[in-house]
């Protein structure tokens, strides 16, 4: 019987790219079956992320948003980079810069994200990072916790495809919450791509 052909991700990085790391960790323990990540993007040149996928000798290439004089034709250059790998789907892996509407309307149904809050709270414009858990702390809330998403023209506002709850401790910070809700991301969005590829949304 031939293999089922393997399903194809592109991942968009800024950052540390610890979810990237949970995203090859799962393809190398086989939690993450018959999947492959094509292509690695970043938009920062010293995203410890590209470090991440060129030691595992994954494609991955920084695209210099200085190179374009504007955000749609760095985007272009972006959707013309994936499908030259016919990715079926895009994860957004602490991607920090907001897509264009022509970006999100080149691979309908198929660009997912992980934000560290349970969505539709505490997300949106500007909400990202520490921002994210400050807002959250200040709010009094005794939960929080990290949502995968698809991603829509509205910032934050797409389907929600699995979420995960976070505990709040007594003397929580911005450093001991975002930690432990990065922990719970890294299983999320594995568990978010298996839940796209399974529902045969992709
Ligand atoms: C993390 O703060 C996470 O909440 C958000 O992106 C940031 C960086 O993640 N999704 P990574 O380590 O670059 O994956």
């Amino acid at each position: 019987m031939s293999e089922p052909t393997k399903k194809k991700i592109a991942v968009l990085v800024s950052g540390t790219g610890t979810n990237l790391q949970a995203i090859i960790d799962a393809i190398k323990s086989g939690s993450l079956n018959n999947t492959e990540i094509s292509i690695v993007i970043s938009n920062k040149k010293d995203a410890y992320a590209l470090k991440r996928a060129e030691a595992e000798g994954i494609k991955n290439v920084f695209v210099n948003p200085k190179d374009f004089s504007n955000n749609l034709d760095f985007d272009k250059k972006l959707i013309e980079i994936i499908n030259n790998y016919g990715v079926d789907l895009v994860v957004l892996a602490g991607y920090t810069k907001i897509l264009t509407k022509v970006f999100v309307d080149s691979f309908p149904n198929k660009i997912i994200n992980i934000h560290p809050a349970l969505l539709p709270d505490f997300g949106g414009k500007g909400m990202y990072g520490s921002k994210v858990h400050e807002a959250v702390l200040k709010s009094g809330i005794k939960e929080s916790g990290c949502t995968v998403h698809f991603v829509t023209n509205e910032v934050d506002n797409g389907p929600i495809i699995f979420q995960t709850k976070v505990p709040i401790l007594e003397g929580d910070t911005v450093d001991s919450l975002s930690k432990r809700i990065l922990k719970e991301e890294h299983k999320s969005l594995v568990e978010g791509i298996k839940k796209c590829f399974s529902l045969h949304v992709i």
